[in-house]
């Protein structure tokens, strides 16, 4: 007799989900394969994301359904936890991290309810004008790969199925429904697919595919990335579920392509339509019986397991969660300038600030898209300054927007602080109706912003511009005149706080940048957001401004710290598998600071075209002042190969490399040394 229950072997799972294929009638099987109830919760609800989303299922078989919610800034249902956006937490390089944010996530996906957390997103960010780029974790598919990992161990912990989203090469918003995206072969498997085959490797449960095409077919239908790569090559176990509305084009397309659940509601899925084309031939029962199993498989696999605790309502936005973002804000702010050390501000030193800017005090948390956490209250830079400084400083707010008046002001002050940038109306998912988000029509801050740095600069030089924003913006027309400027991105519902901290010197900034910033767009990839095709090459980011020799306004890697570091005593050594470096890294500064120690190959000696490097590896160091540590970092040998689309397989070259190590991927920055891998 069959019985679900906690801690149910692997073995007793599959039996039971034979033994309900072979009992369940056709119809019921379908219904494992999409979501229901979505538009009458809409409309009940007012809106979307307010609650958790069903799919699949069955009562008569005791499978709990799909609970699905949105991510990944946090569960976006009302009330939970808004952390940073996920390019800022790639910022702090520090996976120990994402994994906590992962653990609270998941913590709350389960106070809410949830078993599904659509997240993260992996998406590589081949040009910084993409519209989602803040939901992703940079330009580095090494980086993608491994912070990916770190939020989904952490989600699925607490038994919540965790999703690599979108499958695959999803790097344009304004035509995502229907643009074709072209790469040849190479480019795919080790440019835009190696995070989400690390993300599978390492035990994700579940998959969703992209809204675009690849080679001329919609991703949620295409057999080659779905059958071939995903399920034959990469042996993945879980299932695939569509992107959201127009993610299935039709019934046998979806089905024969590889898609498993179609979301959020039946349109081509639907019972009677997959009856009309198994008899009509044009698709087979072992295709059902593969998707429902998959569903069910995954499904009884995280339901059974153990839950290492419980879930109460009130893990939802408390405390401990809020101080985990703000650590994840502290971390994740890039220090990009800092000339005559302007920053950090001295209490004892300065009497007025003057704060400008119009994200200075208003809720600016990200896009309004599917990755909205819906929060009331955040600290904003502007409360979370005068909560820092008290009755210390005189904190002087001026909301103007006319740079006569601010320059004015500026005359009156120590310093000024000027708090701009982007906001949902500018970047983010795209939502017609609402007239939120998009692709960016340009990279650099909008134009009165320029006008109202350089006025304010001319009157005070004790100024510091911070940027809010999701990712790559280019300063040129105002960065010589500036002597300091943070990145501090959509810092979540703690952002104002940790800002302030940083702002006055009681946290030393650590983050470094996950992708180049140009100094002119035309270094960067071709990218036009009404396209309806496109070609990916093989160069974007550092290896084509590497390739190239163009020079960034700030490579990637790159952020600097209220200390100073220095990198000697470069080693490597080749045992077995692996590479094992170490570098000796002293703080020669007089303050505590993190250090990312950054690790990159060099493929200069390659016969075939590779870029000049790839970061394959980094570590956060804490060093106090005067201290030395020897940091050791090791990589599997199987990292450094290529794909050779001849033979299709990966490929390990005899040459001599480079190893190169150091705080940014700037080949000043680096120490190297030559090794080669003794392969006979
Ligand atoms: C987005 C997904 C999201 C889904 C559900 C889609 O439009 O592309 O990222 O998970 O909607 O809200």
């Amino acid at each position: 007799m069959h019985e679900i229950k906690k801690g149910m072997t692997k073995e007793e799972i599959e039996s039971y989900v034979n033994f309900i294929l072979e009992n369940m009638n056709l119809e019921e099987k379908t219904a494992q394969m999409s979501g229901y109830g979505f538009f009458k919760n809409i409309i009940m609800d007012r809106g979307v994301g307010k609650r958790v989303y069903e799919a699949a299922g069955s009562e008569k078989y005791k499978i709990p359904p799909l609970k699905f919610i949105d991510g990944p800034r946090g569960v976006v249902i009302p009330g939970s936890t808004c952390f940073p956006v996920s390019m800022a937490r790639a910022a702090s390089w520090d996976i120990k991290l994402e994994h906590k944010i992962g653990d609270v996530i998941g913590k709350e996906v389960r106070a809410h309810g949830g078993n599904l957390f659509a997240a993260p997103c992996i998406n590589l960010l081949r040009h910084p004008a993409w519209g989602r780029a803040q939901e992703t974790y940079g330009e580095d598919p090494f980086l993608l790969g491994e912070f990916g990992m770190a939020l989904i161990r952490g989600v699925q912990k607490h038994n919540v199925m965790a999703t690599a989203k979108h499958f695959a090469a999803n790097s344009i918003e304004k035509t995502r429904y229907k643009i074709n995206v072209k790469m040849d072969e190479r480019t795919f498997r080790e440019i835009y697919l190696p995070h989400f085959k690390h993300c599978v490797e390492e035990g994700c449960a579940t998959i969703m595919s992209a809204y675009n095409k690849i080679r001329g077919k919609y991703c949620g239908q295409n057999d080659y990335l779905l059958r071939e790569i995903l399920k034959k090559d990469w042996n993945f176990r879980g299932f695939v579920h569509s992107d959201w509305m127009f993610g299935v084009k039709d019934t046998v397309g979806g089905i024969t392509g590889g898609l498993d659940v179609e979301m959020p509601r039946a349109k081509y899925f639907k019972y009677k339509k997959i009856q009309k084309a198994l008899q009509e031939g044009k698709i087979s029962e072992v295709m059902i019986d593969e998707a429902a199993g998959r569903v069910m498989r995954t499904i009884l696999q995280y339901v059974t397991r153990e839950d290492p605790q419980e879930y109460d309502k009130s893990l939802i936005g408390c405390l401990e969660h809020h101080n985990v973002a703000l650590e994840a804000a502290e971390k994740s702010m890039v220090l990009l300038k800092n000339e005559r050390n302007i920053l950090p501000l001295n209490v004892g030193k300065i009497s007025t600030v003057l704060i400008l800017g119009k994200y200075a005090n208003v809720k600016n948390t990200g896009d309004h898209g599917s990755s909205n956490v819906a929060v009331k209250k955040v600290v904003t830079p502007l409360k979370g300054i005068h909560d820092y400084v008290g009755n210390d400083i005189k904190i002087v707010y001026d909301k103007t927007k006319d740079p006569k008046r601010a320059k004015n002001k500026a005359k009156e002050v120590d310093a000024v602080i000027i708090i701009i940038g982007l906001n949902h109306k500018d970047e983010g998912e795209m939502i017609k109706v609402f007239g939120t988000g998009g692709d960016r029509d340009k990279l650099s801050l909008h134009d009165e912003d320029i006008v109202l740095i350089k006025e304010v600069v001319k009157e005070n030089n004790n100024c510091v511009v911070v940027l809010i924003g999701g990712s790559a913006i280019t300063m040129e027309e105002w960065k010589e005149d500036v002597p300091s400027i943070l990145m501090a991105w959509y810092s979540g519902v703690e952002g104002g706080n940790a800002l302030a901290k940083i702002l006055f010197g009681d946290i030393n900034p650590s983050g470094k940048l996950p992708f180049t910033i140009p100094k002119d767009p035309k270094h960067l990839p071709f990218f036009d957001k009404n396209t309806d095709e496109i070609e990916y090459g093989y160069y974007h980011g550092y290896t084509l401004f590497d390739k190239r020799g163009y020079e960034p306004a700030f490579p990637f890697g790159y952020g600097l710290s209220y200390t100073t570091y220095h990198y000697s005593n470069l080693n490597v050594e080749v045992k077995e598998d692996k590479l094992i470096a170490s570098v000796d890294v002293k703080n020669t500064g007089k303050v505590t600071g993190t250090e990312v120690v950054q690790l990159y190959i060099g493929l200069e000696n390659s016969n075939i075209d590779r870029p000049i490097k790839l970061l394959k590896g980094f570590k956060r160091i804490q060093l106090q002042p005067n201290e030395l540590k020897n940091v050791t970092l090791e990589i599997l040998i199987k990292n450094l190969a290529w794909y050779n689309p001849e033979s299709k397989s990966w490929e390990i070259e005899k040459i001599d490399y480079y190893l190169f190590i150091g705080p940014s991927s700037k080949k000043e920055d680096l120490l190297s040394i030559q090794f080669n891998l003794n392969i006979k």
